[in-house]
């Protein structure tokens, strides 16, 4: 009955998968320069996709050189944990926490509650009462399971609607329409419990850019910070998705201030999911490079002169496996550039930009 969301796992992609994780652990052992990352201010990471983790060694090796954390893209989200109720999976997630952890390298966890990513049978409940106790049985035995190796979790993804001004400050989803905001409340209640020592977040993206719009979800987010403490809520950071759009340049002042009313909350912050979406971008690769390598640099200002993040983490590594190819590709054809890496994993003027805030 289950579907595995890795599509057409063979034998052989196993094995190369294997070789990867041979290849990368015993690389420290050849060649020790390369395989630790150089000392950083702040912790550098990516997401990994499991099937690329498993086929393709030459781009896990690319983590290993470069990450001090790394962590599941999708492997820790409910459809790939609990596609059918009752049954989890953590074949995928434990293989790259378990990596991680073999290498000695931080991980993440993303993340518990998303509008999406969610089986049918998830989807099409209609009841609080239901909503509620699903919700905290996931978190408890997922949150549970990873307790002692997964020190962060994105507790709550994307609950700020794309523009809060419009129909509503919230995203619609079955928690929204079954429990209303409190399933923020039942969410982090049930992560505390089941992960007690573990760092909670909740991760929203489109925080630092300019506009009326991207200062509502800013207020927005501080409004679910505020909510949560005033319950009594542990809330250790924000997870600001770098998914950064030329449409939407950086509003340095805006960000630099949201940080300081972060701070004055005592809730820290990370940068996640950092890439530009460079759909409508110059096909020209050097123009394109230079633009992107130019906004991560404006929004790194920002952030790191106010106050360190937490971590800094990009979402993939290489251009040679983005979600963007799928949802936003090129209007002109050509290939997504948005990460700090080429296809071919060499270091872009991005990689160059995203070092300089790291150098001790
Ligand atoms: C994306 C993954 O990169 C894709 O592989 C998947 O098909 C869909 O989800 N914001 C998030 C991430 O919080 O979880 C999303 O990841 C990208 C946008």
């Amino acid at each position: 009955m289950r579907q595995n969301s890795v599509k057409n796992l063979t034998r052989r992609s196993v094995l190369a998968g294997a070789g990867a994780l041979t290849a990368a652990t015993t690389l420290p052992v050849c060649a020790p320069a390369q395989t630790m990352p150089r000392k950083h201010r702040v912790p550098f990471g990516a997401a990994l996709e499991y099937q690329h983790f498993l086929e393709d060694s030459d781009y896990t090796a690319l983590f290993v050189e470069h990450c001090d954390m790394i962590f599941p893209m999708n492997a820790l989200k409910w459809e790939a944990l609990q596609y059918n109720q009752g049954e989890f999976d953590y074949l995928q997630a434990e293989g790259i926490i378990g990596f991680a952890e073999h290498l000695d390298r931080a991980t993440y966890g993303h993340t518990f509650v998303w509008y999406t990513a969610l089986p049918d049978w998830v989807q099409s409940i209609t009841s609080a009462r239901q909503a509620k106790k699903v919700l905290i049985n996931h978190i408890h035995n997922v949150a549970g399971h990873f307790a002692g190796s997964v020190p962060a979790w994105d507790v709550v993804n994307e609950v700020i609607a794309h523009d809060p001004r419009d129909k509503g400050e919230w995203r619609d989803s079955v928690w929204m329409r079954t429990l209303g905001l409190s399933h923020i409340d039942i969410a982090f209640a049930a992560a505390a419990e089941a992960a007690p020592n573990a760092e909670l977040a909740i991760n929203d993206y489109d925080l630092g850019s300019v506009g009326p719009r991207c200062q509502a979800r800013r207020e927005a987010m501080l409004t679910l910070v505020r909510r949560l403490q005033d319950r009594g809520q542990r809330i250790d950071s924000i997870g600001m998705q770098g998914h950064l759009d030329p449409d939407f340049p950086i509003d340095q002042e805006g960000l630099a201030r949201f940080i300081r009313e972060l701070q004055s909350l005592g809730v820290g912050y990370r940068i996640t999911e950092l890439d530009v979406n460079d759909w409508k971008l110059p096909s020209d690769r050097y123009v394109r490079d230079e633009f992107s390598a130019d906004m991560v640099d404006q929004f790194l200002d920002a952030a790191f002169s106010t106050a360190l993040p937490l971590s800094l983490s990009t979402w993939g590594l290489s251009d040679r496996y983005t979600w963007l190819s799928e949802v936003m590709p090129h209007r002109k054809g050509a290939k997504n550039r948005p990460l700090p890496f080429d296809e071919n994993l060499q270091p872009k003027p991005m990689f160059d930009v995203i070092q300089r805030y790291l150098a001790v």
